[in-house]
């Protein structure tokens, strides 16, 4: 049986009672925390930064997965380290030297990841793909939780997950942006490892509940 890990995205969790929110996500079957850092530039709005990390990761009890939405993030990958990032993902329209960005997270001890928007193809990760332990595929456009999930998502899967299988990689594909209860057994079919579900949790009546029903319906 395949197990699917769930990464509720704190973005959508209630900042003024962010320690409930972040004991439910310990509470849960979640198996990550997704941590969006957006500065304004890359992607049009702003998340929070460093001291509400620094937060977050004195009480998250799981893997703290950062998602940074920034420009030349090479700048901060030591600087996450020290704040608690599991893993770091930078985005590939943002990486002008990926491959060594890559090395400089992994030289820092974490998980390596990169993401991509909707409209770059997954055929650019080819001659990284080995040194990438996470892609996360955009399945919305980056900068705001609560949007519509993209169709073409289950296609760049498919082809990505050739491309991991081509090469003998063991990356995992993410997939992050609009996931519910309704595209998420048909994303893991069509080779997705992590989701990552923010507004679908959160505004839901009873979010330990939901992230049960995600991990139900994608132990498949
Ligand atoms: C979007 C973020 C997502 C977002 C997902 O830029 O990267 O992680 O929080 O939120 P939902 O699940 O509401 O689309
Ligand atoms: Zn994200």
């Amino acid at each position: 049986m395949k197990n699917t890990l769930i990464a509720p995205s704190v973005l959508a969790a209630d900042f003024a009672n962010l320690q409930r929110d972040i004991e439910m996500i310990n509470t849960s079957e979640a198996d990550w925390f997704h941590i969006d850092i957006m500065d304004g530039v890359f992607v049009p709005n702003i998340s929070f930064g460093m001291p509400v990390l620094q937060a977050i990761n004195k009480h998250a009890k799981k893997t703290i997965d950062v998602h940074l939405m920034i420009v030349d993030p090479d700048r901060y990958i030591k600087t996450f380290k020290e704040l608690g990032a599991d893993i770091l993902t930078v985005h590939y329209e943002a990486s002008t030297h990926l491959h060594r960005s890559l090395q400089a997270i992994k030289n820092e001890g974490m998980k390596a990841g990169v993401a991509i928007n909707p409209h770059t193809p997954v055929a650019l990760l080819e001659d990284v793909i080995q040194d990438i332990d996470l892609v996360c595929m955009m399945s919305v456009n980056p900068g705001f939780g609560g949007q519509s999930f993209i169709e073409n998502t289950y296609k760049k899967i498919k082809q990505l997950k050739e491309i991991i299988v081509r090469n003998n990689a063991s990356t995992l594909i993410e997939i992050d942006g609009g996931v519910t209860d309704k595209n998420a057994a048909q994303l893991v079919e069509a080779g997705a490892d992590v989701l990552v579900a923010g507004s679908f949790v959160f505004t839901s009546d009873d979010p330990i509940q939901t992230i049960a029903q995600l991990k139900k319906i994608t132990s498949l």
